[in-house]
């Protein structure tokens, strides 16, 4: 077995969460300490920290945050979910918090036992993609050469990862492969965070242009595709990273399978369709500026949708911790689920 770097985004240091700047990456790694609701509520929305699990995580210990400081339980739900309307895993997880909540309130010991929910959270997502890890890797072939996009390693979990997880665990065991990694316009969590990562692990990767991957399948340069997710409905739509439908569209015309890698608390079964998603709309400047640089005309308009959504028949399987739903669609998902 090789040996893997254990990479961790948050920190817990006297009762008090310190997270890595992902701004700030791969220049620096500056620890940032989230002190009040207000520094969790800007740590999400401006994506210090970002990656569905990871909002999650950040989020449950901010719901203790905010009982500390003696702001309203709804109150702290609302302005925390309201910070990033996508990833589900934080709507989740803050609702699992005031759950717990009301009912351990009469307790003296509220506060230990909320920051001590908060770490569960975390711990489950961190072993949880070691599951995901373990599942997805035997989907891995021996010389796998593996498209990605946007970041789903350690960064964007409590460690580890989901769709990098995959990637991780296959390294880890031996296998030798290459990692095409999108860029990730206009983030650049691609370029800045996974390539990062895949560095730390020595795991070979190559850059490439969002626009690459059609000419990369075709020249029969990639083996598989995996991504993350923010969001699954009943159906088994996945909202993920914007121009990751394009890859999964493009992966089906050239016979590629395409997987999905994500924590069980990806999943939202109260929406069947994807199109019923709510898919964040951010800044246009992200699109007109790039590395602090204009980039584009001042007066043309821009668009910039976040997250768009892969239907459930483009996705050959979703791996997840509690184990793998081949070719998904409702009926599959909902057995998974024990719904029916
Ligand atoms: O906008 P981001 O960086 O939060 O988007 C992240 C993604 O789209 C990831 O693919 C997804 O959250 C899964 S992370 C394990």
């Amino acid at each position: 077995m090789r040996k893997i770097k254990d990479i961790r985004p948050l920190e817990l240091r006297d009762g008090f969460l310190y997270v890595i700047d992902q701004l700030k990456l791969p220049k620096e790694q500056v620890w940032v300490k989230l002190e009040n609701l207000e520094d969790y509520e800007l740590v999400i929305k401006d994506m210090v920290v970002r990656g569905a699990p990871l909002i999650g995580i950040v989020g449950a210990y901010g719901f203790y945050t905010g009982i500390k400081e003696g702001i309203e339980p709804s109150e702290i739900s609302y302005r925390l979910k309201r910070t990033r309307p996508t990833a589900v895993n934080l709507m989740w997880a803050v609702d699992r918090m005031e759950r717990f909540y009301y009912s351990y309130r009469e307790d003296d010991n509220i506060l230990q036992l909320l920051l001590k929910e908060a770490k569960r959270i975390e711990l489950e997502d961190y072993h949880g993609n070691r599951s995901i890890g373990g599942y997805g890797e035997v989907l891995v072939p021996k010389n796998a050469k593996i498209l990605t996009h946007c970041n789903t390693g350690s960064l964007a979990t409590a460690g580890w990862g989901t769709a990098l997880g995959v990637i991780r665990s296959a390294y880890e065991n031996g296998k030798d492969i290459v990692v095409y990694v999108d860029e990730t316009r206009p983030y650049l969590q691609g370029s800045r965070l996974t390539a990062w990562e895949l560095l730390q692990e020595g795991i070979e990767h190559y850059i490439v242009t969002d626009s690459s991957a059609g000419f990369l399948m075709s020249k029969g340069m990639v083996d598989l595709v995996i991504v993350g997710a923010d969001r699954i409905t009943r159906r088994g739509d996945a909202a993920n990273k914007i121009g990751t439908y394009g890859l999964a569209v493009l992966a089906k015309y050239h016979g590629i399978p395409f997987y999905v890698a994500v924590p069980t608390s990806t999943f939202d079964l109260s929406i069947e369709f994807g199109s019923d998603i709510p898919i964040e709309e951010r800044s246009l400047e992200e699109v007109k500026r790039c590395v602090g640089c204009d980039i584009a005309p001042e007066e043309s308009g821009a668009l910039n949708y976040s997250f768009d959504v892969t239907p459930a028949e483009l996705i050959t399987a979703i791996i997840t911790e509690k184990g793998i739903i081949d070719n998904p669609d409702r009926g599959k998902i909902e057995r998974f689920f024990g719904k029916k």
